[in-house]
Parts: structure tokens; C-alpha cells; sequence
């Protein structure tokens, strides 16, 4: 299949490349575009057939359920049996934005969108042209992450491409994201609201709206003997190509850790990367290093994160080394996909 790219100028949105987007949707094609989380792969949610379409042109595995995406307050009440008070409260404080609920399913929503379960996940983005394409498609389109499975999730369309040409009928390129780390999931089916996902949502944010929120115990530990509440998470997504490890400790020591093994990994042969931030990065010795920002505002790292999780794949670096960050704020949410992308492996010095 050919797949058709279009450049979309959030500011300045083109309606009639919107209808023609929204159009492949309701024939049951699939439609990649911009959120300010990451770009989604959008397809009919109440179409089973799209659903199907979805996981083959991921290769995901299809017990991994999708989330809906809605542009209107109204459209909500169809696809979910009810709306508890604290979804209401939660959709008028983060909505539209980067927050996933999880509601009981209404019978209108096929298994095939939800993974065969009873639950489904909602969220409203903010993006524009999201938006946009969601109305035009229909009201509902179920949106994984635009890459292919196991690959970091893409925040620029030149990845979309990569993973998807050929797959899917159109990607629409809207430029960089600008959050960078996929939404924060909320489960409210369970007694009390609990975090499956962490994103920049944080439980402080909203712990300001809901009195007891919890969080899934395997979101930043692999020691638990549990499975993650989102099938999603229970995956080593997030994957670099090269064997990545974090590094935690006080920055001088890191500096030195990584400078000692990456001089042995080079000995090897291995071609070597580091993630430091921007007071770091000039203390490197290594064939690749990037800042991913700084430490001062973590938005810029969970920016940049995925980006660079790329940018060493395409360089084929062997070995990466990544510092360690703070577990406040986004931080837990960035924390959360690195732990996963080094499936766990860290050394403190
Ligand atoms: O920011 C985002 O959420 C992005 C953009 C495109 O909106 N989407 C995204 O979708 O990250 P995806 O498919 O890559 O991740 C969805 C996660 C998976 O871990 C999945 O298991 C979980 O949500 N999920 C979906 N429905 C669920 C449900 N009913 N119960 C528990 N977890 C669910
Ligand atoms: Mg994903």
C-alpha cells in the first residue's frame, strides 16, 4: 500500500486534508497523527475490523487494549456504561489532555478495540489536529502509539515513517510533539482510582482532585511478582537496539563510571552512547553523546527522550548508558519508560 504524507500546520489547519483524513477512517483505513503525547495510529474505534488493522500494522500483540480518543465532552457517554463522579471531576480539571481514564465499556465498543475486555480506555487530547481528525472520523478513534511494537513510542513524523510506511493510508505531519511520553493512564473501575501508567499528570496533580489515588505497584519495580493492571506495560516496549543501562548516583561519579566502562566498551569495538543533561554532557569521553535537557525542568528530557532512544538506534550504537533521574514530577513517568527500556538494569555508584 502507498502510504500518502501530508504536512498539517496546526495553526493554520487545513479542512479539506482533515475531511479527506477523516474519510479514510470511515472506510476503516488507518490514519497516523500528531498529540501533544506522542503521534497516534488511528483507526475506527467502533470498527472491529480497524482494531484488527491496528495490531497487524504494529505487530502487536492483540491482547494489548487501545485507547479511545474522543474530541467531545458529549461522545463520552456512548462508549463508556457509566461515568463516575470522579471521571467528571478529572475530565473538567485535565480534559482536553494528556490523561487516559478507564471506564466499564458500553456494548457499542468491540473486544477487538478493547483487547476482550470489560474496560475502556478514554482519553481527549488537546492537539489540534487530533482534534480535528477525531471529529472528522466520526467521534472515536482508537490510537495506539505510532510505532511498531517494541519500538519507542514516535514524537517527530520522520519515526511514524519509519515504522509505518507502506502500512497504513496517510500520516499526517504535524511537526514535533510537545510532551514527548505517552498519557497518564487512571483506571477508575477499581474501589479507588489507580495509576496503571505514569505520564505528566502527575499523582500529585490528581491527588488535587481526587482524595485517594493509588498506583500499580509495577509501575518503577520488576521485584513484585505481579503483572501490570495495563496489559500494555507488561511488555519490554520502549526498546533501544543497544543494551542500555542506567547509571544513578552523584553526577561526578556517574561521569566517571561511564567514562571507565564506555573506554572498555570502545576497546571492544562496541560503539558507545550516553544520555547526560546539559550540565554533563560536556564531561563525556564517548564515540555518541546527547543531552536529553535539563535537569532544572524534566518536561525538556521527557521531550527528548524517545527522540534520542532513535537517534542511537539509526547510529547503531551498541551500548548506551543513561543518567538517572529524579522520580518527582514527570520524572517518574520518564523513569518509568527508561527502567523499561533498560529492562531494569541499574547500576548506583
Ligand atoms: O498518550 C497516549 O496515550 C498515546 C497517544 C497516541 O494518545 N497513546 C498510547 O497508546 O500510548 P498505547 O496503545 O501505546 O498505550 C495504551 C496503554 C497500553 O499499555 C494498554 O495496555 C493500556 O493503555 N490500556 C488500554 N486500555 C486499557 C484497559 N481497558 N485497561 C487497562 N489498560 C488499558
Ligand atoms: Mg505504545
Amino acid at each position: 500500500m502507498e502510504t500518502k504524507i501530508i504536512r498539517i500546520d496546526e495553526q493554520h489547519i487545513d479542512q479539506a486534508l482533515i475531511k479527506e483524513a477523516g474519510d479514510v477512517i470511515r472506510a476503516g483505513g488507518l490514519v497516523a497523527f500528531p498529540t501533544e503525547t506522542v503521534y497516534g495510529l488511528g483507526g475506527d474505534a467502533l470498527n472491529p475490523r480497524s482494531s484488527e488493522k491496528i495490531y497487524r500494522a504494529k505487530g502487536r500483540p492483540s491482547d494489548n487494549p487501545l485507547i479511545v480518543h474522543i474530541a467531545d465532552m458529549e461522545t463520552l457517554d456512548a462508549v463508556v456504561r457509566e461515568v463516575p463522579e470522579s471521571g467528571r471531576r478529572l475530565a473538567e480539571r485535565f480534559w482536553p489532555g494528556p490523561l487516559t481514564m478507564i471506564f466499564h465499556k458500553a456494548g457499542c465498543v468491540p473486544e477487538e478495540t478493547t483487547g476482550g475486555l470489560d474496560t475502556v480506555a478514554v482519553r481527549m487530547p488537546s492537539h489540534p489536529v487530533a482534534r480535528a481528525l477525531i471529529r472528522a472520523a466520526g467521534g472515536y478513534v482508537a490510537a495506539p502509539s505510532a510505532n511498531r511494537s517494541g519500538r519507542p513510542s514516535p514524537t517527530v513524523a520522520k519515526y511514524v515513517t519509519e515504522d509505518m510506511d507502506g502500512r497504513i493510508e496517510m500520516i499526517l505531519d504535524g511537526g514535533d510533539v510537545e510532551i514527548g511520553l505517552e498519557s497518564t493512564i487512571i483506571d477508575l473501575t477499581a474501589d479507588e482510582p489507580m495509576i496503571l501508567r505514569p505520564g505528566c499528570i502527575t499523582k500529585q496533580m490528581l491527588g488535587e482532585v481526587l482524595a485517594d489515588v493509588e498506583e500499580d505497584c509495577t509501575m518503577m519495580r520488576d521485584d513484585s511478582g505481579q503483572a501490570p493492571k495495563a496489559p500494555g506495560m507488561k511488555y519490554r516496549h520502549y526498546a533501544p537496539r543497544g543494551d542500555l543501562t542506567i547509571v544513578a548516583g552523584e553526577e561526578d561519579r556517574v561521569v566517571e563510571y561511564i567514562n571507565t566502562q564506555a573506554a572498555s566498551d570502545q576497546n571492544k569495538n562496541k560503539k558507545t552512547g550516553v544520555i547526560a543533561t546539559d550540565t554533563s554532557v560536556a564531561k563525556y569521553h564517548v564515540q555518541v553523546c546527547r543531552s536529553a535537557g535539563n535537569r532544572e525542568d524534566e518536561s525538556t528530557i521527557a521531550r527528548e527522550l524517545y527522540r534520542i532512544l532513535r537517534e542511537f538506534d539509526d547510529e547503531q550504537v551498541e551500548v548506551i548508558y543513561a543518567e538517572s533521574f529524579d522520580t518527582a514530577g514527570i520524572g517518574q513517568a520518564i523513569m518509568n519508560r527508561l527502567l523499561k527500556a533498560a529492562g531494569h538494569k541499574v547500576v548506583r555508584v
